[in-house]
């Protein structure tokens, strides 16, 4: 089979997330999109609008698992249907790129891992730090003993992002959501397994779930760490900002980074150099998860470099420890109902806001 040819693949779930692998595959020589399905007809009608002619809009996923000429399923619905997506493409032996979490809890996660073990479906999921310029950057200096032995792993994401209610129901928790993005690379830099842990929060806007959560411990090899993670930052600020970066902190130097969502901004002080990177952000780098993915389907072996289900099922399980440890201690309240009212108006009404839903949601 000639190395050019173009994959065929279909899109499962075409809200914020299934429009941006579309984008990004139509810019790609690599991939052809065949069908795109989903449950909302309004979804479908704004696929139309993007999608070359002939392409299927569908609401039934079986005309896209049932496609013989269709290689790979892009799975990008609510975690609620992703157990059911993932088993029907190792039955119909479908390639998978998948969005995280695997399930919408840890046993349906568990169980997806279980119905991979004996399959030979190549699948990888969107976690889009493990790709990211930056970190990848980071880890090579630390490789190289510019900054000793890594002792500390400090993460922090905190942005005016997704608000209580919005949407992602399925997730579970703000912690849960996008913090096992963080709970994931604190655990790549530190190169071993979680092995004690303290986790605070609190119930921002008196909503239900805790917005706002920090946690610190220990990983088996001996390296701290502290993660937080809040869509908390000041949505109602007249202008916006956010508060990312991580923090690596070694027995001699130190290397960190931190961005503003255009670009990221690398520090690594060395015990001989110090060096400052600024480059474009990538966000979700679908570029390159997308483009890997094909190299692998073209030639039958899996890129070591795409992240693994594996990795995002320990993230996913952690983030639910930290939310559990969180939930036995005190969890206070600040704000009220009424400020998060504002705030959801402002997101969804007046479009403004950080990783805003394309449509509004209905409000639980
Ligand atoms: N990896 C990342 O950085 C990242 C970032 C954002 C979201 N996500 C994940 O991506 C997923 C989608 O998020 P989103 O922001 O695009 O959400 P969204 O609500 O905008 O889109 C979800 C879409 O899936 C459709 N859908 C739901 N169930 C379906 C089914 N059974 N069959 C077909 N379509 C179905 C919905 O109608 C909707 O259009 C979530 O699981 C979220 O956790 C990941």
């Amino acid at each position: 089979m000639p190395s050019h040819r173009k994959i065929k693949a279909g899109i499962i779930g075409f809200g914020r997330m299934g429009e941006m692998y579309l984008n990004q595959m139509l810019k790609s020589h690599q991939w052809e999109i065949s069908a795109i399905c989903d449950t909302d007809p309004d979804a479908l009608a704004i696929a139309a609008n993007l999608v070359p002619a002939g392409t299927l809009l569908t609401s039934d996923e079986n005309r896209i698992f049932e496609d013989p000429s269709i290689e790979v399923v892009v799975l990008a619905t609510l975690a609620d249907s992703r157990k059911k997506h993932i088993f029907k493409a190792v039955e119909q032996s479908k390639h998978v790129i998948t969005e995280k979490p695997l399930g919408s809890t840890i046993e349906e996660e568990k169980a997806v891992l279980e119905k991979l073990r004996d399959s030979r479906i190549m699948i990888s999921v969107n976690l889009p730090l493990r790709t990211a310029w930056y970190h990848k950057t980071i880890k090579d200096f630390i490789a190289t003993g510019e900054i000793g032995d890594l002792a500390i792993v400090r993460v922090c994401h905190m942005t005016p992002g997704l608000a209580p209610g919005e949407g992602h129901w399925a997730e579970g928790p703000l912690f849960h959501d996008c913090g096992m993005h963080y709970v994931d690379i604190a655990r790549w830099y530190a190169h071993s397994e979680f092995k004690t842990w303290n986790a605070q929060a609190i119930r921002m806007w008196d909503y239900k779930e805790p917005w706002w959560l920090q946690a610190h411990g220990t990983f088996e090899n001996g390296i701290v760490f502290d993660v937080t993670q809040g869509h908390v930052y000041g949505q109602l600020a007249k202008d916006l900002t956010h508060n990312g970066y991580v923090d690596l902190i070694g027995t001699k130097g130190i290397a960190r980074m931190h961005h503003d969502f255009v670009t990221a901004t690398v520090e690594l002080h060395g015990i001989s150099q110090t060096r400052v990177i600024k480059k474009p952000f990538g966000d979700k780098n679908l570029d390159i998860l997308c483009q890997l993915f094909a190299q692998s389907v073209l030639s039958g072996i899996m890129d070591p470099a795409l992240p693994q289900v594996e990795d995002a099922v320990i993230a996913s399980e952690y983030a639910w420890k930290f939310l559990a440890d969180a939930s036995e201690k005190d969890m206070p309240v600040r704000g009220n109902i009424k400020t998060l009212e504002e705030i959801r108006e402002r997101r969804n009404n007046k479009r403004i806001g950080y990783g805003l839903l394309r449509k509004k949601k209905k409000i639980k």
